[in-house]
């Protein structure tokens, strides 16, 4: 097996938490845990429906859209100031357990660390500055570059021109997305697949190398 170089991470639900959404919202309606997950299904839905369409949009842009669609949906009438607030929280999204300090082992191991992402620059910059994760991190690779959302492989080719390599075998990657983690593996990444929610594997590609359910077994995998 080739050694692996370098690893990328997926950012939204493998490093930062989007459930931590949740006590932001919970201040201004009941439902909040089941408006977010409605929020955050819409949110990746439509950077699925843009790709297909041949549109590029902002993720922050279509996390703008996909509230605009919860709220109706939930019937909740949110002031400017709610709605701001709201979506101000994706720039304050809460870290996992251990994952500071588990960039810092696979950093000592020689490996190469970075972030492949749908967040758009701006977001990602915030989010893990304000999570003390950004300087764990060599590069932050965000889609905007390619123009469309993952799972398409001009996102995951992203990796090889930062790595200088045509060989994906050389690039580690996780998710916790498990669509994301397929079109990881598809493209040819030695993908662990971080599986938070005990969730089976979506039906639609090849199996990633490893399946583990938290951030310490992920540095094991890469040991
Ligand atoms: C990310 O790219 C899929 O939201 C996830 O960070």
């Amino acid at each position: 097996m080739i050694p692996i170089k370098a690893i990328l991470f997926d950012v939204y639900g493998t490093l930062l938490d989007p459930t931590s959404i949740q006590s932001t919202a919970s201040e201004m309606m009941a439902d909040a845990p089941q408006f977010v997950a409605l929020w955050r299904a819409k949110q990746l839905e439509y950077s699925w429906l843009l790709s297909l369409m041949g549109r590029y949009e902002s993720f922050w842009e279509i996390t703008d859209r996909a509230l605009t669609y919860t709220c109706e949906r939930f019937m909740v009438m949110l002031s400017e100031g709610q709605r701001e607030d709201l979506l101000n929280s994706w720039y304050t999204v809460a870290p996992y357990p251990g994952v500071a300090e588990g960039l810092e082992l696979l950093t000592e191991r020689g490996l190469r660390l970075g972030a492949l992402s749908n967040g758009n620059p701006e977001m990602l910059d915030k989010g893990l500055r304000n999570s003390g994760i950004f300087d764990k991190l060599e590069v932050v690779l965000s889609v905007e570059e390619a123009g469309i959302f993952k799972p398409s492989p001009e996102v995951y080719k992203l990796g090889l021109s930062w790595l200088n390599t045509e060989n994906p075998a050389e690039i580690g990657f996780v998710s916790s997305n498990s669509w994301d983690a397929i079109g990881a593996a598809g493209f040819g990444f030695r993908v662990c697949w971080v599986n938070r929610t005990g969730f089976p594997l979506d039906k639609i590609g090849p199996i990633p190398a490893a399946e583990v359910n938290n951030f310490g077994e992920v540095i094991d995998f890469f040991a």
